[in-house]
């Protein structure tokens, strides 16, 4: 697969697959004199509006970052007060989400995750399989280092199993066996907060898609300012290597 196979195609102009590491929750209520949960609870608000944003003006795919694999190095209260936080989105979220036919999925080490939620995560796969709008896959302890082990943890399996041919393996081959296996990689990785890293997100995935990072933290992060950083992707020359005139 060649790299520019991997871009969607734009609706309007605008990114067909688009990622969000939503960060900035703890800052934005520190700010306000709130503690982190405060931030962490607006944050959940701020998501349930994006997704919304983003059904409407046609997205193909939306990959937010909810929880990483380093984030199990906080307190075990903000653990708890995440995890509580995101069992809620997922109960309250679901009949909304079918609605509006958005297929939700959740990437990320599931074991690490309480089994009732686990369970409630898989009925809310299965309830909006079917549907044909949004995808939104949702990283829940999700390292992009951790993905790529299991992947090659997966491929070397299947080598001394004698079913995959080592020189057969290219780079579809890797994609299939990451936990995005299937969907499009991102044209846009968005991030909030003003911090300009990556952490440990989507890695193999992004190798090329446009970064923006924005300076809003993420419970500031409108549906307005979300369709305006949409719009200035479409102003962009993706060249993949190439030259502009190929291109
Ligand atoms: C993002 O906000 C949410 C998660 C990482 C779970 P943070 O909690 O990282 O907020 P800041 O970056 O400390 O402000
Ligand atoms: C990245 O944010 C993870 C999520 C948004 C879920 P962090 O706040 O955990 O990242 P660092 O620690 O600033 O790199
Ligand atoms: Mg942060």
């Amino acid at each position: 697969m060649n790299l520019d196979e991997t871009a969607g195609p734009a609706v309007n102009g605008l990114p067909a697959n688009v990622a969000i590491i939503m960060d900035g929750n703890g800052r934005w209520a520190q700010r306000r004199g709130l503690p982190r949960s405060a931030g962490h609870l607006a944050g959940v608000n701020r998501l349930r509006e994006i997704v919304r944003t983003a059904a409407e003006l046609g997205l193909e795919s939306l990959t937010v970052f909810a929880f990483s694999t380093e984030n199990w190095r906080r307190p075990d209260y903000e653990v708890e007060v995440l995890m509580r936080l995101f069992r809620r989105f997922v109960v309250r979220e679901v009949d909304e989400l079918d609605r509006m036919r958005a297929r939700v999925r959740f990437i990320g080490q599931r074991d690490r995750l309480p089994a009732d939620l686990r369970r409630t995560m898989a009925q809310m796969e299965l309830r909006t399989a079917g549907n044909d709008g949004l995808l939104l896959q949702v990283a829940v302890s999700y390292g992009a280092r951790a993905e790529m082990l299991d992947a090659v943890r997966r491929m070397a399996v299947e080598v001394a199993e004698g079913r995959l041919d080592p020189d057969k393996i290219d780079e579809a081959t890797v994609s299939q066996n990451l936990w995005t296996a299937g969907v499009t990689d991102p044209d846009l990785v968005i991030r909030t907060s003003g911090e300009m890293r990556i952490s440990n997100f989507l890695l193999w995935q992004s190798a090329y898609a446009e970064y923006a990072f924005v300076e809003e933290c993420w419970p500031d992060f409108t549906p307005e300012r979300f369709r305006e950083v949409l719009e200035s992707f479409a102003a962009r020359e993706r060249r993949f290597g190439a030259v502009s005139a190929a291109v």
